[in-house]
């Protein structure tokens, strides 16, 4: 093997930490002060008193709904849940163990074949189809997961509000009061998120000047690492493990000792806890006492206390969400395609600025490898 040699001194960025690739009017964050902001509005205050719908609206278009905008942007999402048959037959042709991010990134990707626009990147164009794909994410997870377990999937129901209708979907039964806000909490939550990685990878694609439907693929594919998007699962897999509140001690002690990276704790950006994991650990709380089941959120809570104290970690919006999650009796794989259901407005606003205002991203690398060097002939080697 020849000698490495770097050739140049470039600047490096490992991750691209605080590298700027955009200039964003959709999302900012604080990461100091644990300050989130879709559009200049408090993530808190989204979460207390917004829903789904007018999110989407103000990530779409800059502004929050009057009356009127909302009632269309409601019609339009609720007209465009349903798939098309061709699509659901891909899902019953799916593996019944297939990775569900595996799923829907397929069908995202499939779903451009029925899309009579889906070459064209007009501004008009894109917007359209950011609301048909909006719509239809909630439905694609749920029916691939009744269709895995044997059952019929259900078709949307036009009354019902995005995450009612997608509990509804899931379930087979409208979803109590309960569930249905803390659901559309959580899809407010994981609306967007700046330059996140699943972002970062539709803005690439879309760089190119390739489809909406490409971009937001590349993003699902990302969003299913366990660095990212993947990391709910893990944590409730790690509740699971832990299984009782008497050993969380214990299994943190041995996890802190083996060095062992606690899914749902860090973040690169913030340096308090993320105010997603604030919101999300009272919704925990809420749903665990009106279970009459504090048993997860207890768990939960003493993790969080051991890990920040030890280690001065914070816990991200992965944390809360698994036990969040679990108490809706919502199934540990679909935590992760939820994420991208609520997400997938966040990428189709990132895709449509990235359009308006495009330059390919082509970013650089330092070569460390050999020196020039001639060809061996093959029996010289
Ligand atoms: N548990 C234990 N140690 C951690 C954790 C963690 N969750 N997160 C960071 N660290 C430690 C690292 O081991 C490293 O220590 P070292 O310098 O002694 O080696 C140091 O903190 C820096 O870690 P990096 O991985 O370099 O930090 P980065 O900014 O790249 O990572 C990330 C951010 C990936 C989120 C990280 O905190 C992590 O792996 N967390 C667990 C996975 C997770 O929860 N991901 C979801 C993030 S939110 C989202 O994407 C929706």
């Amino acid at each position: 093997m020849a000698e490495n040699v770097a050739t140049t001194e470039k600047p490096y960025f490992p991750g691209l930490e605080g590298v700027v690739v955009a200039i964003s009017g959709l999302t900012s964050i604080d990461g100091t002060l644990g300050k989130l902001m879709y559009r200049g509005y408090n993530i808190h205050e989204l979460a207390q008193s917004s829903t789904y719908e007018e999110v989407v609206y103000l990530l779409f278009n800059g502004d929050l709904p009057t009356v009127a905008q909302l009632d269309e942007l409601k019609q339009t999402l609720s007209a465009n849940r349903e798939l098309p048959a061709q699509v659901i037959d891909l899902l019953r042709l799916m593996p019944k163990d297939a990775n569900p991010m595996a799923a829907l990134r397929t069908v995202v990707s499939a779903l451009a074949f029925y899309d009579s626009e889906s070459e064209d990147n007009d501004p008009d164009s894109v917007l359209r189809k950011a609301y048909r794909l909006t719509a239809k994410m909630a439905t694609i997870v749920a029916a691939f997961d009744r269709i895995r377990n044997g059952k019929e999937p259900i078709a949307p129901k036009t009354s019902l509000s995005h995450a009612a209708n997608f509990l509804y979907m899931l379930n087979g039964e409208e979803p109590n009061d309960v569930f249905a806000r803390a659901f559309d909490i959580a899809l407010i939550l994981h609306a967007d998120h700046e330059m996140n990685a699943s972002t970062f990878a539709a803005r690439v694609t879309a760089s190119t000047l390739s489809d909406f439907y490409s971009a937001i693929t590349s993003a699902v594919g990302t969003l299913k690492g366990s660095l990212h998007g993947g990391a709910n699962t893990n944590v409730m897999k790690m509740l699971l493990e832990i299984g009782d509140e008497a050993k969380v001690e214990d299994y943190i002690r041995t996890g802190l000792a083996n060095k062992q990276r606690f899914m749902g704790f860090g973040h690169r950006v913030y340096k308090t806890m993320d105010p997603r994991a604030i919101v999300l650990k009272k919704v925990s709380r809420d749903l665990g006492e009106r279970a009459g089941n504090l048993k997860w959120f207890n768990m939960s809570e003493k993790i969080h206390d051991m890990v920040t104290g030890a280690k001065g970690l914070d816990p991200n919006v992965d944390f809360y969400s698994a036990s969040t999650y679990y108490m809706m009796g919502i199934a540990l794989d679909l935590y992760t395609p939820i994420f991208a259901v609520s997400r997938i407005a966040g990428w189709s606003a990132n895709v449509i600025e990235q359009y308006e205002k495009n330059r390919l991203m082509r970013p650089d690398s330092d070569y460390v490898g050999p020196s020039e060097r001639s060809y061996v002939p093959m029996n010289q080697r």
